[in-house]
């Protein structure tokens, strides 16, 4: 033993550097980058999945110009999630692109933005963001921030789990539910809009990346360990400190379609309230999108990028010239039942300029901006 130490000790420095470069370098991944805070300038959206990727420079790190492969890759490669899982969705998010630029974005989603636009990809009753147009807004016109990681909405679905160590499909559904809840209860008049299937499969990426594959039914019964959850959203970072690595086997669009339906599925214990009818049990499919009335020019939330504690706590900022940057205040939450109308799911839908059109107007004219 003493030798051993002697022999490492003896080690010229310039060999003993490769072994602490990258202390999370595993067989899992061979690639980890460190977590860098996002600048002011960045762009980062309602996704924290994205955000992490970006934060950890797996995408750019500015946020903008995303290559579709080089999403693809970077979501196989570093968290687990195979391109079959998120074609639809990348699909749509070059048309949401499309739609807002009005030019031909061709593979490259312009920034993680614009996917921030309301009632298209992004949807009420965020497990972590606030809504688009909560009740304290002052003008039906006004609007919050729909983009950043809210620490307090964010607690509201932790608070279900009651300091369980893991959620299985069951907890998560009544997250779901409480999140529903307190979304219209919060909402503008005339603005919540439900979006089940969409959140479900969302849910179904957190079961796929952050499931806990060190418990014995890891496979057939995934349960995600909620500090794994919890790092990654409140840090928008992946939570290889906490022993978290790429999870293995890789997630196809199989795996999430099965994980959101069993997940809608699981029986319920309590029911929050206010709750639209249909809330609890399967998604339905969309009905075919009434007419449309007129269209509306929503603008997207234009705060900096939200910055996690682990930032400010370990020194990990974005250098920009000026040193690190400070924390800047995030994001909030969203009544009018929809009987009937289930809006597309952008994960397992392709979306037309119309469908984005139409379902902006639903919310708009209930609101009397249109
Ligand atoms: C912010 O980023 C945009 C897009 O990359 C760039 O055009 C602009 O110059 C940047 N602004 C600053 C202050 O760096
Ligand atoms: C993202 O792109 C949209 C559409 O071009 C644009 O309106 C928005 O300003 C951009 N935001 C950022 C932060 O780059
Ligand atoms: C987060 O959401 C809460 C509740 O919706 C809201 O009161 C608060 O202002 C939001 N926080 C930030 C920093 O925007």
């Amino acid at each position: 033993m003493v030798r051993f130490i002697a022999t490492l000790a003896a080690l010229p420095a310039a060999l003993a550097i490769p072994f602490t470069i990258n202390p999370y370098n595993s067989i899992w991944d061979h690639n980890v980058r460190p977590y860098k805070a996002p600048g002011p300038n960045d762009s980062r959206g309602p996704c924290p999945m994205l955000n992490t990727l970006a934060n950890h420079g797996y995408l750019p790190h500015d946020g903008r110009n995303i290559e579709r492969q080089v999403l693809f890759d970077a979501l196989s490669e570093h968290v687990g999630i195979e391109q079959s899982s998120v074609e639809t969705a990348m699909a749509n998010a070059i048309i949401l692109c499309n739609f807002q630029t009005g030019q031909d974005c061709g593979t490259t989603l312009k920034n993680l933005t614009l996917l921030a636009l309301p009632h298209a990809f992004e949807h009420d009753h965020s497990f972590s963001r606030g809504d688009y147009k909560p009740a304290w807004i002052a003008s039906p016109e006004d609007f919050d921030d729909n983009k950043n990681f809210n620490a307090s909405i964010f607690q509201t679905s932790l608070d279900v789990l009651e300091g369980s160590s893991h959620m299985n499909y069951q907890q998560m559904n009544q997250v779901r539910l409480q999140r529903e809840a307190l979304s219209k209860q919060d909402t503008y008049p005339g603005w919540f809009e439900e979006s089940k299937a969409i959140q479900e499969f969302e849910a179904g990426f957190i079961f796929g990346v952050m499931g806990d594959f060190n418990l014995p039914n890891y496979i057939s019964n995934p349960q995600v360990k909620v500090e794994w959850w919890k790092y990654w959203f409140t840090n928008e970072a992946l939570p290889y400190e906490l022993g978290w690595h790429r999870p293995e086997p890789k997630k196809d669009v199989n795996f999430l379609l099965s994980a959101s339906s069993r997940l809608l599925a699981a029986r319920v214990t309590s029911t929050p309230s206010p709750l639209v009818s249909g809330a609890i049990g399967p998604a339905v499919a969309p009905v075919t999108l009434p007419a449309q009335v007129n269209t509306i020019t929503y603008q997207l939330p234009t705060g900096t990028p939200y910055v996690g504690p682990i930032a400010t706590e370990k020194g990990l900022g974005h250098n920009n010239g000026n040193g690190l940057f400070k924390r800047e205040p995030e994001a909030q939450a969203t009544p009018a039942p929809s009987a009937g109308f289930v809006p597309m799911n952008p994960y397992a839908q392709t979306l037309a300029f119309s469908d984005i059109a139409k379902q902006q107007a639903r919310a708009s004219a209930r609101m009397g901006l249109i």
